[in-house]
């Protein structure tokens, strides 16, 4: 089976050029000048459109369990909606529950997401408890293709770390040439502001943000990265949502230090303001990290063109208003954490080429071609060149729409983007040489989707 995408602009992390794309089965195999190669089974026109390589969205939890409740999208759900959004790959997270090995960890999410994702897949795994057993299966994880593991400085009694087990965890992944990943707040001290702001009578969801505040984002960023510094592990920030903790991963970095990061839409688009809602709307945006003031934006924009920030991930973890957020009605820490987004990171980040805050191809870069490569799939994601999947995505720059609750595809009964108006649109999405969306309808199907056995060795030393 041959596709050939024709007249379209395509774009890499590197650059652009009109060109023809060749796709036999599931692999790219040309990129040509325009008209050079015609026989095909079947042609997209282009013309006027950008073709890009499939987003890649290393940050999403379907299925996830939370604060006695699950996310609300399914494998199955939630790799469609990626799909109608341009996103043709998602690295999910494997939680590890307290007492239970990191190896039956990975065989339950297998089991949760085998045969049911519409777009390819990989996991990272999830350290709640560190002790000799998951320190020694973090070789076998990796073996198995998951070679990133993230642990938590917030969220204590759940999945918080003691600063020693983060650095017996970073020393094992030096040993590994793995990567450790860092929700990094300062947990301790952030259950003392929880619990005086509810014995204060303080209940509403903005208090979530004001109880978690950026101060303490950066101080964890801080010692999240001297532990990494101390045992030579390479340490990826998550969800970074505050100048502080910005500041301190531009000054690790200037240093020569390998610390990344990556930022999310909400924190890009949304604000603390929007926890503030009337009533208890304001729930809606409640995630970990809070969003923050306004001011954050442009910081986190400028890091985004330094490279500060390489990766803008979603954190898509959702939550139904009416009968999951509504949990914590009467005390906002019962809110169950996280925001949908998987379907709309391609769109918003698009308005940032759009504003000119980012190029054309700082948008694939940060969207798609850095998470290949940071997460061991180069070559095989992240860009159109010929020997890659065929996961493509025809995007129409000039065409508007408005995002809502009522057209969104992700299993959930809210927009955190209600109403905002939207430059740019999937036309195509091809994964792996398979077409998922055109013509305005999702055309795969659960079971398409392979997982991805991801693999770091090349990088190292
Ligand atoms: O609030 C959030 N971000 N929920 C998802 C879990 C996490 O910490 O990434
Ligand atoms: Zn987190
Ligand atoms: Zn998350
Ligand atoms: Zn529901």
């Amino acid at each position: 089976m041959r596709t050939i995408i024709t007249g379209g602009t395509v774009v890499n992390a590197t650059g652009r050029a009109h060109a023809d794309v060749v796709v036999d089965g599931e692999v790219i195999t040309a990129v040509t000048a325009p008209g050079l190669i015609t026989e095909a089974d079947r042609t997209i026109d282009a013309t006027g459109k950008y073709v890009i390589p499939g987003g890649i969205d290393a940050h999403t939890h379907m299925e996830m369990p939370f604060g006695g409740t699950f996310s609300h999208d399914t494998f199955a759900t939630g790799t469609e909606a990626a799909a109608w959004g341009g996103t043709t790959t998602i690295i999910d997270f494997a939680v590890q529950a307290r007492g239970t090995s990191l190896l039956a960890t990975l065989d339950k999410w297998h089991a949760k997401a085998d045969g049911d994702c519409a777009v390819d897949y990989g996991f990272h795994m999830i350290i709640s408890e560190v002790d000799d057993g998951s320190l020694k299966e973090m070789r076998p994880c990796i073996d198995a293709g998951v070679n990133s593991f993230k642990m938590f400085m917030a969220y204590p009694g759940v999945f918080y770390s003691t600063d020693g087990d983060i650095l017996r965890a970073m020393r094992r992944a030096t040993e590994t040439g793995s990567m450790i990943m860092m929700h990094a707040e300062n947990g301790i001290a952030i259950d003392q502001l929880v619990a005086q702001a509810l014995a204060e009578g303080r209940t509403a969801p903005v208090e979530h943000g004001l109880t978690r505040p950026p101060e303490l984002e950066g101080e964890a960023t801080s010692r999240a990265i001297a532990l990494a510094g101390v045992t030579g592990a390479p340490l990826y920030i998550v969800h970074l949502s505050a100048r502080h903790a910005l500041e301190a991963v531009a000054a690790a970095r200037n240093t020569g230090q390998n610390v990344f990061a990556e930022t999310c839409p909400q924190y890009l688009y949304l604000s603390i303001e929007d926890m503030a809602k009337p009533g208890f709307e304001g729930a809606k945006y409640v995630a970990s990290p809070p969003l923050r003031t306004r001011d954050h934006q442009a910081d986190l924009w400028r890091g985004l063109r330094t490279n500060d920030l390489s990766v803008v991930s979603t954190d898509h973890c959702p939550f139904c208003f009416e009968d999951q957020k509504v949990l914590g009605r009467d005390d906002f820490s019962k809110i169950p954490n996280g925001m949908p987004g998987v379907e709309h990171r391609m769109d918003l980040l698009h308005q940032g080429v759009v504003a000119g805050e980012i190029t054309l191809e700082r948008w694939v870069e940060i969207s798609s071609t850095t998470p290949a490569r940071m997460f061991g799939l180069a070559g095989r994601k992240g860009t159109i060149s010929p020997g890659a999947d065929a996961d493509v995505v025809v995007y129409d720059p000039a065409a508007t729409q408005t995002i809502s609750a009522l057209t969104h595809h992700m299993n959930v009964d809210y927009s955190a983007y209600e109403g905002m108006e939207i430059t740019g649109r999937v036309d195509v999405v091809l994964s792996r040489g398979s077409v998922v969306i055109a013509d305005g309808a999702f055309h795969g199907k659960p079971g398409h989707g392979r997982f991805l056995k991801r693999d770091l060795s090349q990088y190292l030393l």
